[in-house]
């Protein structure tokens, strides 16, 4: 490497301490704990930080609900994090939390100088309150109807139906998500940091070559849009900071959530005698960078390197934004048990499997990315079992059992060997920019180079002629030597495979210039397989369990709300089963719903009245199958305005999901509009 040795600090962002780590966050981590990993093969000095984002409404309302005190249930979701990290191989420098120590007193310290600098000022506001919990709610608390479509149900912000945004105020019946009641209005005072002080160091900033070409052009229409001040204080009760010289007063989690960074870096210092300063003094000559989703690019963007400026901290060296994962070319859904938990898929799948997935279809933009499961199965079991583990299971068993397991002293294919050496620096360079795609790309077609050559070879026919022992020898040690360079490459990829691998090959060490020179007259130690294939059967019975997650809580088919993610297992009290009214109703008609993938339209015959209702049992059966069967319904839900027409009611099934799911069978006795006991 004629690289000089650079002085890195990079992070992700940092995931809230009330939810599962899921597959959509994974595409980050598992982005940047790649490119971390390569520059430190590189032989950079290169740390990797994260911490947990324990503050906010949603947190505190989540522990209340479960009756346990916030610090409770941060530190319980820290350490189910942390294992999922763990078990995806994503290798933190240091892992820390927002509610710690160390952020509280950057938090205060980067406030004071902004306040100080006179870039904090106060204004009273009105906002809705919850006079029953006495509390102030966002937006995200409060219910109601839809001023657009009418939708029943909906968040003060935006319709999951018909897709509107407003303001909270626009919506009907507005109620408290948390209590129940109405919401009224009420004053505050808040305290907002002053972004436009900052517009030309921005301007300029936000074009210097710190941000993807496509961010800074969204932040030019930002710019168009002018930067309002933005409102960093919440009030009492809050699970946050309390601001310096005002009292009941918090700073909202935005404020303290990327000064986490800082926090988990300086608890890294702390624990390793590293110098905090010589990385975040205003001339550092290290290099910062964020890695980041696409939603949250205002305020890694615009807020954060305005705060860092006004407190005299240096900004980041870059900011590298992602899209958003879809699974099987849609938006992850909990109903069709593509909303997939980190834990659902390491109950069911190699972790390394989907690290090679995203690779292959990381690129340095903002573009989504989509995990087509039949494409998962096939691309992994393709390039990583059929070209590369394959080379290797093709040449170790005759260097075990007709050399003693020993590379030959000669290399026959010196120009081979160099040629894969050679693409080194095409690969680095894609890895480095964060083409992991092309990256991935290159080395499988290395792969194929290899596999070629071992077919030309046959070592296999000359292991049955007298006299070609060595012959074979070399050609298997070629094949070895090409193995390695490939699972070289493929390490920041697949760390644990290129672990086993370098056991395999009883190698000190793999780093990026190791592979210089090939192995000669070395021992290598007997082959294990170092990857078996993607089970097509796991990965349905993943999916299949994600449903049941959903089912479970009780969730079905609901996006889920700010407390429903994870909800607590409910009972519920005798009083709220028997407001139940179940009937026997007899299926008079059912129709498919074009716009809708799951839903069966079903006209319900309750012995006299008819009701119609939508059903997401289409993957179960065929709308003529039903027509004439029995069922139960659940009678008095309140009508439900969908997409495509009101629901009134609702019709149980039983089963995990899928093609299973069964309806009553009808029964002689059974009469449309009997009560169900
Ligand atoms: O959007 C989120 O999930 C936030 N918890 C990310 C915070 S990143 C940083 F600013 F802390
Ligand atoms: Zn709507």
């Amino acid at each position: 490497m004629s690289e000089q040795k650079r002085t890195m600090l990079v992070t992700s962002a940092l995931p809230y301490a009330n939810g599962s780590i899921h597959l959509g966050h994974l595409v980050e981590y598992i982005q940047t704990d790649i490119w971390v990993r390569f520059q430190k093969m590189r032989g950079h000095d290169c740390i990797y930080v994260c911490a947990d984002d324990a503050h906010g409404t949603p947190i505190m309302l989540r522990a209340q609900q479960e009756g346990i005190e916030p610090e409770a249930l941060i530190v319980r979701v820290a350490e189910e994090h942390q294992a999922d990290f763990a078990d995806f191989h994503i290798d933190f420098d240091n892992y820390h939390s927002t509610h710690s120590d160390e952020n509280r007193q950057l938090s205060e310290l980067i406030y004071r100088r902004n306040r100080d600098g006179g870039h904090i000022k106060t204004r009273t506001i009105t906002q809705a309150y919850d006079p029953q919990k006495e509390m102030f709610l966002p937006d995200r608390f409060i219910k109601g109807e839809c001023p657009r479509c009418g939708a029943a149900d909906q968040y003060g912000d935006s319709c999951e139906v018909c897709g509107a945004t407003y303001s909270p105020t626009e919506l009907k019946n507005a109620v408290s998500a948390v209590s129940g009641a109405k919401p009224v209005e009420k004053e505050s005072l808040h305290y907002f940091f002053e972004l436009a002080d900052f517009e030309a160091m921005l301007r300029t900033w936000t074009t210097a070559g710190h941000l993807q070409e496509e961010v800074s052009n969204k932040l030019n229409e930002w710019f168009a849009d002018g930067l309002r001040a933005w409102d960093i204080s919440r009030d009492d009760p809050y699970f946050g900071f309390e601001i310096p010289d005002a009292p009941g007063k918090f700073f909202y989690v935005w404020l303290d959530a990327p000064i986490g960074y800082l926090a988990s870096f300086k608890q890294y210092c702390e624990r390793t005698g590293t110098d905090f300063d010589a990385y975040w003094k205003t001339d550092s000559q290290a290099e910062v960078y964020h890695f980041i989703g696409k939603d949250i690019i205002y305020f890694h963007a615009l807020f954060w390197p305005a705060m860092l400026t006004g407190a005299d901290f240096r900004t980041p060296t870059a900011i590298f934004a992602h899209g958003f994962l879809t699974v099987n070319g849609q938006k992850m859904s909990k109903s069709r048990g593509t909303f997939i938990k980190a834990r659902s898929y390491l109950d069911h799948l190699n972790p390394e499997y989907l690290r090679y997935y995203f690779a292959a279809k990381l690129g340095d933009g903002v573009d989504d990315l989509d995990l087509n499961l039949d494409d998962f199965t096939q691309r992994v079991n393709s390039d990583l079992v059929g070209k590369v583990v394959n080379i290797a299971s093709r040449c170790a068993g005759f260097i075990m059992k007709k050399s003693n397991g020993r590379l030959s002293e000669h290399v026959s294919e010196a120009g081979l060997y160099q040629t894969f050496v050679n693409a080194g620096d095409e690969i680095a360079g894609f890895y480095e920019a964060r083409e992991y795609g092309r990256a991935s790309r290159e080395i499988m077609a290395l792969a194929d180079v290899a596999n070629q050559y071992i077919d030309e070879q046959k070592p296999w026919v000359l292991a049955r002629q007298k006299g070609a022992e060595q012959q074979v020898q070399e050609i298997c040690s070629v094949g070895l030597n090409l193995f390695r360079v490939l699972m070289t490459y493929l390490k920041p990829v697949l760390p644990a495979m290129a672990e086993q691998a370098g056991i395999f090959l009883n190698l000190k060490s793999m780093n990026w210039d190791d592979i210089a020179e090939p192995l000669r007259d070395h021992h290598i130690e007997s082959f294990k397989p170092l990857m078996t294939r993607v089970e097509p059967a796991s990965v349905e019975a993943m999916v299949v369990a994600s449903k049941e997650h959903l089912e479970e809580s009780g969730k079905a088919a609901s996006a889920g709300g700010p407390l429903a993610e994870d909800p607590v297992a409910a009972t519920i009290a005798f009083d709220d089963f028997i407001k139940l009214d179940l009937r026997v109703v007899r299926i008079a008609k059912a129709e498919a719903v074009p716009e809708a993938d799951k839903l069966l339209k079903l006209t319900l015959d309750l012995g006299g009245e008819t009701r119609n209702v939508f059903a997401g049992i289409k993957s179960a059966y065929a709308p003529e199958d039903l027509e004439g069967k029995l069922t139960v319904m659940v009678a008095n839900l309140a009508p439900r305005k969908m997409r495509f027409g009101v629901s009134e009611g609702m019709v149980l099934a039983a089963g995990p999901g899928g093609k299973d799911l069964y309806i009553l069978e009808p029964h002689a006795g059974a009469k449309p509009g009997m009560r169900v006991k």
